[in-house]
């Protein structure tokens, strides 16, 4: 009887032990996935708390928000902590990667690599190299392995930063390409400068020649060819400009002027070469401004170029000015194509041209409003647009008065 009863307790005794086997296997898995923030243990005279993660819970929340991949492993190279980036990089679940092998998660052609860079981690305390991962839905993955050692407890371990270099090199060969272009141009523009003035003194003296001769139909021609010049002298000053804008180098007269005169000799001279537009303006009383009278011209001569660009088979161009408390505005409008809502705040960025159909049938380089508005920036004004598809646009600027 006493035997039996024995036998009974054995057998749940048994089963007792099996539970808490159970137990401790979930909470060391708890424990592995960072599921537990901190646990009790009853000793002989009281209860220890044992936190886990309250106390380095930003450390943690920090590290698993961070853009690169972390991870730590022990001298077997067995990953004891990985944040979720770095399994997302290798696009595998997070409960798949801790507690694994880390040089196995490395490609076969880097793994010889990954384990000098281990040892000499040992050694130094330090490394870094570069892998490149291929996962199977065919990305290509350039990535920074930078690792040091830590103390871990009692333990030493190696905490590696994985950098997805992927960005990083796309953005770095824009920028050569950009720089290149840029490099171009300011070349192209520089060399162009000496012969495009050598042939405008030439054309001028031949058609000067041919006026005191009489000949009228070649005189004209040459004029027509001056036009055409003064147009290409234009865009290469506008190249080299934005070349010195970019470099802070464009240089901006300060002198004390009057506004209107300024905006009528601009009507008058831009009236001259646009023959199939008619200049109508209405000006208010007229006021003194400060800064670069030159600089301010090229802003409404875009603004006109651009009026009469842009609006075929329209006649008028109207150019207002008014002046409001301590500014003066200056707007221009025609009632031509107009702009398309989504790309009226990029009509200002360098090299932005409106894409369609219609509008790619005008030549221009796109730097026009780009110059206008940084001129208007450096004078403390502002551009604006407003415009509808169909109906027209009005393009205008405030700068402050002088006082
Ligand atoms: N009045 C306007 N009406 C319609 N679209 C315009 C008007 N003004 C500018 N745009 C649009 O904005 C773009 C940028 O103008 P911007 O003057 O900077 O360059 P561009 O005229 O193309 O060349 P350029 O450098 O010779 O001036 C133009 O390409 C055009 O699409
Ligand atoms: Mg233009």
């Amino acid at each position: 009887m006493e035997k039996m009863q024995t036998y009974d307790q054995l057998l749940s005794r048994i089963e007792e032990l099996e539970t808490q086997v159970t137990e401790s296997h979930e909470i060391i898995d708890a424990i592995r996935k960072g599921e537990v923030d901190a646990f009790i243990v009853k000793t002989n005279d009281a209860h220890e708390l044992y936190t886990l993660r309250s106390a380095d819970k930003s450390y943690r929340v920090f590290i698993e928000q961070m853009n690169e991949g972390a991870l730590t492993i022990n001298e077997n190279n067995i990953i004891l902590y990985s944040n979720t980036r770095f399994a997302g990089l290798l696009n595998v679940p997070l409960e798949n990667v801790i507690g694994f092998d880390f040089t196995k998660f490395m490609p076969q052609a880097f793994r010889l690599l990954v384990t000098k860079l281990i040892k000499a981690c040992w050694e130094k305390g330090e490394s870094k190299g570069e892998v490149v991962l291929s996962r199977k839905e065919g990305i290509v993955l350039p990535l920074l392995l930078s690792m040091n050692t830590i103390q871990m407890g009692g333990s030493k371990a190696i905490s590696i930063i994985v950098t997805d270099l992927s960005l990083q090199k796309e953005s770095q060969q824009h920028k050569k390409a950009m720089d290149k272009k840029d490099e171009f141009i300011s070349i192209a523009s520089h060399e162009l400068k000496t012969p495009v003035t050598s042939i405008k003194g030439y054309v001028q003296l031949l058609r000067y020649n041919f006026e005191k001769e009489g000949n009228t139909v070649a005189a004209e021609m040459l004029g027509k060819v001056d036009t055409q010049i003064n147009k290409l002298t234009s865009l290469i000053g506008d190249l080299l400009d934005v070349k010195k804008m970019e470099n802070g180098q464009l240089q901006y007269q300060q002198e004390s002027f009057d506004f209107n005169e300024l905006v009528m000799e601009i009507i008058e001279e831009t009236q001259r070469v646009i023959v199939n537009h008619s200049i109508k303006y209405k000006l208010a009383e007229t006021k003194m401004i400060n800064g670069d009278r030159n600089k301010i011209g090229q802003v409404l001569t875009n603004f006109i170029d651009n009026a009469a660009k842009y609006s075929p088979g329209k006649t008028d161009i109207v150019v207002a000015t008014k002046t409001v408390d301590n500014t003066v505005s200056l707007s221009v409008q025609d009632f031509g194509i107009g702009i398309p809502a989504d790309q009226q705040s990029k009509v200002f960025e360098r090299f932005f041209r409106v894409n369609g159909e219609k509008e790619n049938t005008y030549a221009g380089l796109g730097l026009g409003l780009y110059i206008s508005s940084e001129i208007i920036k450096r004078h403390g004004g502002n551009l604006q647009v407003q415009s509808k598809p169909g109906n027209g646009s009005v393009f205008s600027f405030e700068l402050p008065l002088s006082h």
